[in-house]
């Protein structure tokens, strides 16, 4: 198992739509396996394959009940609305009030390639919706509002920018 670094905004592979896995063989099951490693590392309650710089339709999550993962998965269903206070292991230290589905239903498969379903609504809700939206190259910033998304974004390009100069 290895824990890898997670990437951060606005690394291009976080923009990136991600492509459905093929074959369930031993190189999905090390990813899920270093990608559950990397997330209770960081620590967070869920990861998406995108994050550690693989491209590929996987994510993994912990929302305290135990660990589970989804391949391939998509919402099936959602209803509802909540509120929550949301972040991401990409766009580190920050929080926003994200308004997005309460309940949230998802079908993938597992790492042998059969069905699965989860759901659930909340924070297991939220998990499922935030997961799935980096499998399509979405990040929580898509979920701001027009102006606040405008400044973040200048902020942490600037930040980037930062980073790279070494500051
Ligand atoms: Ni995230």
């Amino acid at each position: 198992m290895a824990i890898y670094p997670i990437r951060r905004f606005p690394d291009p592979v976080l923009a990136m739509k991600a492509r459905s896995v093929e074959t369930f063989d031993d190189d999905v099951k090390r990813l899920t396996d270093d990608m559950f490693e990397t997330m209770y590392n960081a620590p967070g309650v869920g990861l998406a394959a995108p994050q550690i710089g693989v491209s590929k339709r996987v994510f993994v999550a912990d929302i305290g009940e135990g660990p589970f993962l989804m391949i391939n998965p998509t919402i099936v269903e959602q209803t509802g609305k909540w509120k929550y206070e949301e972040g991401c292991l990409s766009v580190p230290g920050r929080y926003w009030d994200i308004k997005r589905y309460d309940y949230a239903r998802a079908e993938g498969f597992d790492l042998s390639g059969n069905p699965i379903m989860y759901e659930g609504d909340e924070l297991m809700g939220r998990v499922l919706q935030h997961e799935i939206d980096h499998l399509f190259g979405l990040l929580l910033l898509s979920h701001l509002g027009s102006r606040t998304k405008r400044q973040v974004l200048k902020e942490l390009r600037e930040e980037s920018l930062d980073a790279q100069r070494g500051m």
